[in-house]
């Protein structure tokens, strides 16, 4: 039988049982609506408030400034366009990377047809944003920076606490958009100094189609979308109980975790493909890299190719951003660290997770060589 070996959990990740069950009563017994003043509303609201309660304490916040959103696509939106929109008074000047996901950038690119400024910052061959690139950036007229915490495509792990003591005494605000990181790095509102931080279900073995967005307080915003006065009346939509107690669940589990052995296999995966693939390189660096990601160059094949391979003998693997698959535009990360057209239409994402076993790996190891080896001499 073909196994099945997901290795493409930067994408999104399997739900944790544990997660299911706390979840699955609000589906079913305690369906509530938590805006209901009678015992079944009361219900849910309670588990909404104790999630909101585990959420901020492990983003160091208070419960008011964890807001509850669809997805972090969501969540970056109401961040970038509810503070530029709502700041326009005192400057018209945005910073973003080159790198960012598409949820953020495509904010910042309307928001330049609205009149506003973007500094698109480039990072350097391995990912890295300059944090003096961002000093050197900011002017009197800058309303927000907006630099994601890890890349999803390479995994590269930004200085944001460095930028934030560079924002410290800058007007603009600081939002990261962190759904890769949790886990892997302090989700510490305060020790990194951020106004605002996205994080998803989708990444931390919790369910797909929740967001959240922490907002300073003193944050000045206005809501994306506008109806009920739900989520301090920045995001008005009826509460999805089972998703948000999902979440609370899996960030709490999340944080618990230790990397030691999914970085263990990744660098066994990592060594053995770079040392049986001719010309092979990985793309981003070997340092503060997220401790599940390889982003792999094979020169002289197709990814898409080599991905439906790995897919026949069980494989499960990425040509990037689960978002452009799919579409042949190149990568906008990996042009940014330098690759060309060639290389980038040659690379993989492989992500490992916290359910991936030895024998997966072994199983990779013997198997993804033969099949580069089979499509270069066909
Ligand atoms: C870095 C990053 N930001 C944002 C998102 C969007 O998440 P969602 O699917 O919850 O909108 C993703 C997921 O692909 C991501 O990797």
């Amino acid at each position: 039988m073909t196994p099945q070996i997901y290795l493409d959990n930067a994408a999104t990740t399997p739900i944790d049982p544990e997660v299911l069950d706390a979840m699955l009563p609000y589906f079913t017994e305690k369906y509530g609506n938590p805006e209901a003043l009678h015992t079944k509303g009361k219900e849910s609201l309670i588990a909404i408030d104790d999630a909101r309660e585990t959420t901020s304490k492990i983003l160091n916040c208070r419960a008011r400034e964890v807001i509850f959103c669809g997805t972090a696509t969501e969540a970056n939106n109401l961040a970038i366009f509810g503070t530029a929109r709502a700041n326009k008074d005192k400057g018209n000047h945005l910073i973003t990377l080159k790198i960012e996901h598409s949820s953020v950038r495509r904010p910042f690119e309307q928001l330049e047809k609205e009149g506003f400024t973007v500094t698109y910052l480039d990072v350097d061959k391995e990912g890295f944003v300059n944090p003096d690139d961002i000093k050197n950036a900011l002017t009197p007229e800058t309303i927000l920076v907006s630099v994601m915490y890890a890349n999803n495509e390479i995994g590269t792990i930004e200085p944001i606490k460095e930028i934030g003591e560079i924002l410290r005494d800058h007007q603009a605000y600081f939002h990261t958009d962190a759904c890769q990181i949790p886990g892997a790095a302090t989700l510490d509102t305060k020790a990194l100094n951020v106004d605002m931080m996205t994080i998803n279900g989708s990444k931390i073995y919790g369910p797909k189609g929740i967001g959240v967005l922490y907002i300073n307080k003193e944050v000045k915003i206005e809501p994306i979308i506008f109806g009920s006065t739900h989520e301090y009346n920045l995001r008005a939509g009826t509460h999805n109980t089972p998703l948000i107690v999902g979440f609370a669940k899996a960030l709490e589990l999340t944080e618990k975790r230790d990397n030691k052995k999914v970085k263990a296999l990744r660098n066994k995966l990592l060594d053995a493909l770079l040392g049986k693939i001719a010309r092979s390189h990985l793309n981003g660096p070997l340092e503060n890299r997220l401790p599940n990601n390889i982003n792999i160059t094979i020169p002289g094949i197709h990814a898409q190719e080599i991905l439906l391979h790995l897919d026949e003998a069980g494989i499960f693997v990425s040509t990037g951003a689960a978002c452009n698959m799919g579409s042949e535009k190149p990568s906008k990360t990996l042009e940014a660290i330098g690759l060309d057209n060639k290389e980038i239409l040659s690379s993989l994402r492989i992500t490992l997770g916290k359910q991936t076993t030895e024998e997966d790996i072994d199983y990779v190891i013997e198997t993804f060589p033969k099949i580069i080896e089979k499509l270069r001499n066909t």
